[in-house]
C-alpha cells in the first residue's frame, strides 16, 4: 500500500503526474527526518489534491454555519436554538452536522459557555445573558468530507478579563498559525501558542487537543499546544489539522461533568476561551481551510 513509484511511474498521490515530479522529493525529505529520529506523518496524512477539493467544500459549509450564528446570536437566546440552527443550515447545505451520534454524543453543536472548557451541551435551559462568553464549536460532513472549527462570542458587554482572555485565545491562535510551515515541527507551533498564553498570565489545558481532520472527524496526529519547539510530528505540505488551544483564565486543570462524562470544566471554577481554525500545509506556508 505505502509502495514507492518508480521515477517517472505516476505519483502515489493520483495527481497524474510522474513522481520525481510529484511527491519524490517530499518523501525523501521524509525518510530523512524519520532516519534523524523526529516523528513523521504517515502517506495517510498528506491529503491529495482530490481529497483537498472535498475537504474545502465541506469547510465552506463549516464556515457559513458559524457566519450565521455570529448573524443571530444574541442575550436571551438559548445554546439549544443554536443547536437546532447548526443542524438545519448544516443540512440545507446538503452537509451532516459531525458531532451528532459521534461516540454518542447527542446534539450537531458543542457551546461552551463561561468556565465551560469545551463540549458543552447545547440545551434549552442554557440562556445566553450579557457577560457570557461562549465557544460554538462546529463540525460539517459533506460528501464524506470532514471540517471542524470554532469561534468565541462575547454576549453584549463583558468585564475586562473575560474579553482579554478571549482575545489572548484568539491571538494564541495566530501564534500558533504563524509558525505552520513545511519542514518545522507541530512543537513550534505549540510554543508559540503556550508562550503567548504564558505571557498574558493564562494558562493552556494539556490533557485535550486538537487532531488530524479531514477523511475522518478525528484523525492521528493528536495536536498538542504545551509542546516545545523543535519537538513532535514533523509539518508536510499536505498536512491538516487544527489549532485549537483552550486556553484558562486560572489554572490549566480541567475536570468532566460527572453524570454526563463529556462537558469539560475548569476545575477552579475561572473562564476558559478556545478558537478553533483547520489548516492545510502547504509548500510554502499554510492556508487557513476554515475559521
Ligand atoms: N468539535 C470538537 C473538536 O474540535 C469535537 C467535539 S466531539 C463531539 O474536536 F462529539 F462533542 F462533537
Ligand atoms: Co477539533
Amino acid at each position: 500500500m505505502n509502495a514507492i513509484p518508480g521515477r517517472n511511474e505516476p505519483c502515489w498521490c493520483g495527481s497524474g503526474r510522474k513522481y520525481k515530479a510529484c511527491h519524490m522529493q517530499t518523501d525523501n525529505r521524509i525518510a530523512l527526518a524519520a532516519a534523524q529520529g523526529h516523528e513523521v506523518p504517515t502517506r495517510a496524512m498528506l491529503k491529495t489534491p482530490a481529497q483537498l477539493e472535498g475537504i474545502r467544500r465541506s469547510a465552506k459549509v463549516n464556515v457559513a454555519v458559524l457566519d450565521e450564528i455570529a448573524r443571530v446570536i444574541r442575550p436571551g437566546m438559548t445554546t439549544g436554538e443554536i443547536d437546532r440552527i447548526v443542524r438545519r443550515m448544516t443540512e440545507e447545505m446538503g452537509g451532516v452536522p459531525a458531532p451528532l451520534g459521534y461516540k454518542g454524543y447527542p446534539y450537531s453543536v458543542c457551546t461552551s459557555v463561561n468556565d465551560q472548557v469545551c463540549h458543552g451541551f447545547p440545551l434549552d435551559s442554557v440562556v445566553l445573558k450579557e457577560g457570557d462568553i461562549v465557544n460554538v464549536d462546529c463540525s460539517t460532513i459533506l460528501d464524506g468530507y470532514y471540517s471542524d472549527s470554532s469561534r468565541m462570542f462575547i454576549i453584549g458587554e463583558t468585564t475586562p478579563e473575560k474579553q482579554r482572555l478571549v482575545e489572548v485565545a484568539r491571538e494564541c491562535v495566530e501564534k500558533g498559525l504563524a509558525q505552520v510551515k513545511p519542514w518545522g515541527f507541530l512543537g513550534d507551533m505549540a510554543q508559540a501558542v503556550n508562550d503567548h498564553a504564558k505571557a498574558n498570565g493564562c494558562s493552556v489545558v494539556e490533557e485535550i487537543g486538537g487532531h488530524g481532520v479531514g477523511l475522518e472527524f478525528h484523525e492521528d496526529p493528536w495536536v498538542g499546544y504545551t509542546g516545545r519547539a523543535g519537538t513532535g510530528m514533523l509539518m508536510v505540505p499536505g498536512m491538516v489539522f487544527t489549532i485549537e488551544p483552550m486556553i484558562n483564565l486560572g489554572t490549566a486543570d480541567v475536570c468532566t461533568h460527572i453524570e454526563n462524562e463529556w462537558e469539560i470544566y475548569t476545575e477552579d471554577g475561572q473562564p476558559s476561551a478556545q478558537w478553533e481554525l483547520m489548516v492545510l500545509v502547504t509548500e510554502d506556508g499554510y492556508e487557513v481551510l476554515s475559521w
